[in-house]
């Protein structure tokens, strides 16, 4: 068997007639493997942090699917979780946690980050390493600054995020101050990942789309650029894919300024403007509709044929535009790989 890992080529920068391809959110509630093992770890943090469950997990998709990568099984908000924040998940309603109300509350978070207490996600990652495929990539990720603080000021998710927005408005300065330690703490967290065996990163800034332009280039490309800058320098060649939700129009110029090797597109992005408007250089991710996924039949077929045909030629990784959702037909996962892989043909 080939060693050759077509992700990595691609995140290289070379075109390939058949794209590689995983999903985000491929371990997850849609494989009944998965909600098994949930069942039985506890809760989803307690989950997070145990490295045999995590790692069964994390390869649960690759021994159902065979996809071409595979993601470690953790969570954006392990980073809260390091730096002292309590975190907890509440099945049904999400992640909680005690949010962060005043100045004091982020200065409090100065110089906590106990990466110590990621070791668990270190031994999760030694654990799959080895047990990968040879032509399977490994992803190790992080949520983006401005995403997680959104969840650290809001201590829940919200629909617009106007919990964050209005106190980068009030206070910017407490608000960068937080920046800056997500800053460290995630170039910290991804080169222990890196260290630990991951050949590739995602950062994911899951709510890049809420923000008006001098916002989003503070906010967003400032410190998504920080951080790739920073985990380059230290681990070079190491390469890494930023997904930018919502980041539309912004896309052309993160192209060039961001030094990411990929751009994740969501489902709202055209393919063939994306094509035809995003430079060359970073390879392009993406951007099935998780909802047409959900509803498989002949609509899953020409969302795939159309985004196939709108990147051919081009460096290209195939994905969701957002993650899988847990209704997912098993099913229509083996069509979505079967179509893909028999592109070119
Ligand atoms: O398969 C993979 O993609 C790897 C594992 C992974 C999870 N979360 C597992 C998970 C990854 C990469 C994430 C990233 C993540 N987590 C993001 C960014 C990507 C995105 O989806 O926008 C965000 C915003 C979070 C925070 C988070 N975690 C939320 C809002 C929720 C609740 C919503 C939900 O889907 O339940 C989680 C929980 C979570 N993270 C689950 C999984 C499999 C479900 C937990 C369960 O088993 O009940």
């Amino acid at each position: 068997m080939s060693d050759r890992k077509p992700l990595l080529d691609v995140l290289r920068g070379e075109a390939r007639a058949i794209p590689p391809i995983w999903l985000m959110r491929q371990a997850g509630r849609y494989l009944p493997e998965y909600q098994e093992l949930r069942a039985k770890a506890g809760s989803f943090l307690d989950t997070c942090y145990n490295p045999r469950t995590a790692a069964r997990i994390t390869l649960q998709p690759i021994e159902r699917f065979g996809f071409d990568a595979a993601i470690l099984f953790s969570d954006i908000l392990v980073v809260p979780d390091a730096l002292g924040q309590k975190v907890w998940f509440e099945s049904g309603h999400g992640p909680r946690l005690v949010p962060l109300e005043n100045d004091s509350d982020i200065d409090a978070l100065s110089g906590s980050f106990d990466i110590g207490k990621l070791a668990p996600v270190f031994e999760t990652i030694d654990r799959v390493k080895g047990e990968l495929p040879s032509s399977v990539a490994f992803i190790g990720f992080c949520g983006a600054p401005w995403t997680v603080a959104s969840y650290m000021i809001a201590g829940r998710g919200t629909p617009d995020q106007a919990p964050a927005r209005l106190f980068a408005y009030r206070r910017p300065e407490a608000f960068a101050g937080l920046i800056d330690i997500l800053v460290e703490a995630s170039v910290a967290y991804l080169i222990r990942q890196i260290d630990a065996g991951v050949e590739t990163l995602q950062i994911f800034d899951s709510w890049a789309g809420v923000l008006p332009p001098q916002e989003f280039e503070r906010w967003v490309a400032a410190p998504l650029k920080k951080i790739i800058d920073k985990v380059k320098e230290a681990r070079p060649g190491v390469p890494i894919i930023a997904f930018a939700r919502g980041g539309a129009t912004h896309l052309p110029g993160l192209a060039e300024t961001l030094g990411a090797d990929a751009l994740g597109l969501d489902t709202a992005i055209d393919p063939v403007w994306a094509a035809e408007h995003i430079p060359a250089g970073p390879a392009l991710q993406g951007n099935l509709d998780p909802l047409a996924l959900l509803a498989g039949g002949a609509a899953l077929d020409r969302e795939i044929d159309s985004i196939l045909q709108s990147f051919a030629g081009r460096p290209h990784i195939f994905n969701l535009g957002h993650g899988v959702l847990p209704e997912t037909p098993l099913e229509h996962v083996s069509q979505l790989i079967e179509r893909v892989r028999r592109a070119g043909n």
